[in-house]
């Protein structure tokens, strides 16, 4: 047994067993319209995780920014294919359009500035909302699980990746305003499941940024006030080795196996196995 940071005690989560066979994929949205919560960063490095636990993975990058992308070592402006060909080109197989990373199991769908038109562009297609569901469709076979990883918006990307998602994670940093709007992002789930995709969970609300201070520490009290059960019981802290293993291009939990923040990764993975959440 442990005791998390909110006083809860919970059963540790085991080592994970290795898989025999590979997919479906669980289709999971990182998602949180506020900016710089760590959805680029728990994307990499969750799905770091679980690819060192043995579990296909397959990151979209779903932000024109392109930071999961190039944080996975891959130079989205070189590419010659997007997740923007992927969404408005019917002749693409999307097989091709995914890179491999120099990671085993960790593949990524990358995208760069051309995905900043598809917002607009999304706005004439039929089904608008389901066209990022049906480019992911054909892969699921192939992984165990997809981490879209949004853009800091409530647009129709974003809808997009709420309608592909079988579950949303919520990243949000332990600061002051860690709250602010996030009762339109839960609306905008909510619009989700009753118009679109009535199978949406909400995996859970992932603290990042942690420090051991007394305003952390309130703040958390505020997420689980909003949140209750729904917080993971692992917790990201703060470190300076996150952003360093994003410019080195690589998930913490390759660049810096053995660092603080890595083991919060890993128990992360392992949180979202011993849930269920993935295979
Ligand atoms: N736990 C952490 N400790 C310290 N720095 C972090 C942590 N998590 C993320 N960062 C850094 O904070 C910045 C924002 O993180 P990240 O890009 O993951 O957020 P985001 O929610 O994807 O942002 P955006 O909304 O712009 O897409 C990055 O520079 C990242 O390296
Ligand atoms: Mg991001």
């Amino acid at each position: 047994m442990s005791t998390d940071l909110l006083g809860r005690d919970y059963a540790t989560f085991p080592a994970p067993e290795p898989l025999k066979q590979h997919g479906p994929a669980r289709v999971i949205a990182m998602c949180n319209q506020k900016g710089g919560v760590g959805k680029t960063t728990s994307s990499i490095n969750i799905a770091g995780a679980l690819s060192q636990y043995g579990r296909r993975c397959l990151i979209v990058d779903f932000d024109p920014q392109g930071a999961a992308t190039v944080g996975l070592g891959i130079n989205a402006n070189t590419v010659e294919n997007t997740i923007y060909t992927a969404l408005f080109d019917s002749r693409a197989d999307v097989h091709e359009i995914v890179q491999h990373t120099e990671f085993e199991n960790l593949d990524v769908i990358p995208a760069n500035i051309d995905l900043s038109a598809a917002e607009v562009q999304l706005v004439t297609e039929v089904g608008r909302e389901q066209v990022l569901a049906d480019v992911l469709r054909p892969l699921k076979a192939e992984y165990d699980i997809i981490i879209i990883d949004c853009q800091p918006s409530l647009g129709l990307l974003t809808v997009n990746a709420l309608t592909a998602a079988d579950g949303v994670i919520i990243p949000v940093a332990a600061e002051f305003f860690a709250l602010r709007g996030v009762a339109l992002l839960m609306q905008s789930i909510e619009k989700v499941q009753s118009r679109i995709n009535p199978s949406l969970e909400v995996y859970g609300v992932l603290v990042t940024m942690f420090t051991k201070t007394l305003h952390c520490e309130e703040v958390m009290q505020r997420i689980y006030e909003a949140f209750q059960d729904k917080v993971f019981h692992t917790v990201i802290s703060r470190s300076i080795k996150l952003p360093d293993s994003t410019v080195a291009a690589a998930p913490i939990t390759i660049y810096s196996p053995g660092h603080k923040t890595s083991k919060e990764y890993r128990e992360v993975a392992r949180e979202l196995i011993a849930n269920g959440v993935v295979a």
